[in-house]
């Protein structure tokens, strides 16, 4: 079965794999810059896990995102700023995940009030980035589940600036799909032929990459005869993120970061709704930058960040095209199974942690 059609296409299977990764899995949920004020707070629907993050006078926590009174969706939307209460008859939610507030109160019993709690979630961080545990008796630490990527995603994480955008691309398309799509820049230089591959990547073979278990880092060279106007050069250059290529992490199960040279960062987060079809929620960050910019180079270095963020866009949507059709065509397709170069090593990487965890899948069909 593994890697024929069923695999990107029964509900059975994203059942079990939603199995795996709520038993095993830190997800990554956010960057602290997208949670730097009191009652700053993002949401996250991953699988049914309905949880929100939110800033409480400093302190981060992690909360299941429905409200105890009768059930109704407490953030509703992707990121904000307000207190944690339910709109629905405005129960108000403390750090603690307490009721603090809610009018009539004393129509209600006083003690049982007293004892609800919101289910909390462990939260940790690697650097700048927060970590939500999923299940509470998995014993692996943050540092445990990273392995040697704690490191370098620890040093990565302290040149993202502050968020520019968050929205959200509706595949028709499995996650593993879209994963593979990223694993590899080997379709850079024919899907993104008028975008990516325009800046200079997709030429060459990557030099630098390593994994840990499901999760992988890989830096693509960019191609020397692509030259930056001197201007720009010279605002860019006081950036702290001083990477020379495009680099790519992906944090097993579902998140993938990258970056173009340091100039912006790119978070995409996989939110599978069905066996075919995956949210991709993009969000971009800007650059912390070295020095003070004069407001003509400010000026110029948003105009980066704005082309940064229509390229990306751009680029999403040419491999959404490619997506879609791959999904479409798998029920034409049989028993065969896809063939990966040595061009798309990480994908055979992700398969061979991730395929093993299957033989208990299959004994029990
Ligand atoms: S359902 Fe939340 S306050 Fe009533
Ligand atoms: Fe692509």
């Amino acid at each position: 079965m593994i890697l024929t059609n069923e695999f990107y296409t029964d509900q059975k299977v994203l059942d079990f794999e939603k199995e795996i990764f709520k038993k095993e899995s830190w997800i990554l949920v956010a960057h602290i810059s997208e949670l730097q004020n009191n009652n700053d707070f993002i949401s996250i629907n991953f699988f049914e896990e309905k949880i929100f993050i939110q800033n409480f006078n400093g302190k981060i926590k992690c909360f299941q995102n429905i409200c105890l009174h009768r059930f109704n969706t407490i953030h509703e939307e992707d990121c904000g700023n307000r207190v944690a209460s339910c709109l629905y008859h405005y129960w108000v939610y403390n750090k603690e995940g307490k009721v603090s507030g809610l009018p009539c109160r004393s129509s209600f019993n006083k003690g049982k009030i007293e004892e609800l709690k919101l289910y909390e979630y462990e939260v940790d961080f690697c650097g700048n980035f927060i970590f939500v545990k999923l299940k509470e008796n998995n014993s692996t630490t943050l540092k445990e589940y990273l392995g040697t990527m704690y490191q370098k995603l620890n040093s990565f994480s302290y040149f993202l600036g502050s968020k520019t955008i968050d929205y959200n691309i509706v595949h028709k398309g499995n996650w593993k799909l879209l994963l593979e799509n990223v694993l590899e820049c080997y379709h850079c230089t024919s899907v993104h032929v008028n975008s990516f591959a325009k800046l200079g990547y997709g030429f060459e073979k990557p030099k630098k990459f390593d994994f840990f278990q499901g999760h992988s880092w890989c830096e693509f060279p960019k191609r020397q005869d692509v030259k930056e106007n001197k201007r720009i050069k010279k605002i860019l250059d006081s950036r702290t993120c001083k990477i020379e290529g495009y680099i790519h992490f992906y944090i097993y199960p579902n998140v993938f970061i990258s970056s173009v040279e340091g100039k912006g960062f790119y978070f995409g987060f996989l939110l599978p709704q069905s066996a075919s079809k995956t949210t991709l929620r993009v969000r971009y960050f800007s650059p912390i930058m070295g020095s003070n910019l004069t407001d003509s180079e400010s000026n110029i270095l948003d105009f980066i960040n704005s082309s940064s963020i229509d390229s990306l866009d751009l680029v999403l949507n040419e491999d959404k095209k490619m997506i879609e059709n791959v999904q479409s065509n798998l029920n034409n397709v049989n028993s065969s199974t896809p063939i990966f170069g040595e061009e798309e090593f990480r994908i055979n990487n992700f398969y061979n942690f991730f395929t093993p965890k299957f033989e208990q899948y299959e004994k029990s069909l």
